[in-house]
């Protein structure tokens, strides 16, 4: 007969055993939910583990001790969010006792209605699939909603300590999934364009989506742009080229006048766009377009496809309004 597994138990020194856990090297988490006064709840945590992509499943183990704990238990929703690896500052607060966590930190509410971080690595909105109850913890399984992730660097914890990933991005990573984003800017009528330095005129590039209106330009400094009027506006491959091509539409949030514009950058009326200076087909297509538009005051959105591409047109420019993306 075989001894239950109970009886079989060893005495384990907790401290020790935190110790022996602490050499796995994970990620961290702020995991948040709202309680039952509707108020948004979270906290730091390191045991979050991938469980199932079909359903697609997430865990998370919330300790009894955690003030948050009946908040988490009692929902039937939370949200997990990876910090990146500047938000040491978020992971700590997230792990203080502070009653008002949330006050300096922003959030949205996505899809379940737990606080999803504005800023982070990768979030997963959950409804709870179920808690299971373990020791001193309890192991709450979400089964994920939505889900969204950027290509910043992971903070990592290990033996106690922040640590820090060196190549957060694989080789190739970039060039592969790498869309050229591109900005069609229009200051009283005028078009924006940039030199390419070889005699060429191409469109004003930035690194990455913009952050509160700003492009930083080449060569130093930044263009304000009018947040509420920047629209996605063609969406295309270049033949000969890797990366696709995203551009937007978008207004100079400042007069052109009172503009210094960096070298290289210079305003071009719509009769005079150097259209034989620009190098790419697509982008004189686009801009020919943009022109005819603008004469008619109506605005549409571009996507290639292998028969041709496709246009919806948007009608006249409408006030963005706030929507959370589902
Ligand atoms: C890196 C790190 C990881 C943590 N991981 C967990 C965890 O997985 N589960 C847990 O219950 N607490 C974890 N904690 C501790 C909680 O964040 C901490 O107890 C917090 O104060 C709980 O907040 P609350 O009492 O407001 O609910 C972690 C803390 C840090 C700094």
């Amino acid at each position: 007969m075989g001894m239950a597994a109970e009886d079989t138990r060893t005495v384990i020194d907790p401290l020790a055993l935190r110790r022996a856990f602490g050499t796995f090297l994970t990620g961290v988490t702020v995991i948040t939910t709202v309680d039952s006064d509707g108020k948004p709840r979270g906290m730091t945590a390191n045991s979050f583990a991938s469980v199932s992509l079909d359903p697609p499943l997430l865990l998370v183990c919330v300790g009894k001790s955690a003030s948050s704990y009946p908040a988490f238990t009692g929902s039937d929703r939370f949200a997990v969010n990876l910090l990146r690896d500047s938000q040491i500052d978020v992971s700590n607060l997230f792990a203080s006792k502070a009653s008002d966590k949330f006050a300096s930190v922003g959030y949205d509410v996505v899809h379940t209605g737990a606080p999803v971080l504005t800023d982070c690595l990768t979030w997963f909105d959950c409804t709870m699939h179920e808690h299971v109850d373990a020791g001193d913890h309890a192991i709450l399984i979400g089964r994920i909603q939505a889900f969204g992730t950027s290509p910043s660097a992971p903070l990592g914890f290990c033996r106690g300590r922040y640590a820090q990933v060196k190549d957060p991005l694989p080789p190739g990573w970039l060039s592969s999934n790498d869309m050229i984003i591109g900005y069609l800017i229009e200051a009283q009528g005028q078009v924006l364009l940039v030199s390419d330095g070889k005699g060429g005129w191409v469109l004003p590039t930035a690194p990455r989506k913009l952050v509160n209106g700003r492009l930083p330009v080449t060569g130093g400094g930044e263009l304000s742009l009018m947040s509420d009027d920047t629209f996605l506006y063609s969406v295309f491959d270049v033949s000969g080229h890797d990366s696709g091509y995203l551009i937007y539409r978008a207004r100079l949030a400042e007069p052109r006048g009172a503009l210094a514009l960096p070298t290289g950058y210079r305003f071009f009326a719509p009769s005079e766009l150097p259209y034989d200076e620009i190098a790419s087909t697509e982008v004189r297509a686009m801009l020919r377009r943009f022109v005819r538009e603008s004469e008619h005051g109506g605005y549409s959105i571009y996507m290639d496809s292998h028969d041709g591409g496709r246009l919806a047109t948007v009608g006249a420019a409408q006030p963005w309004v706030r929507h959370a993306q589902t």
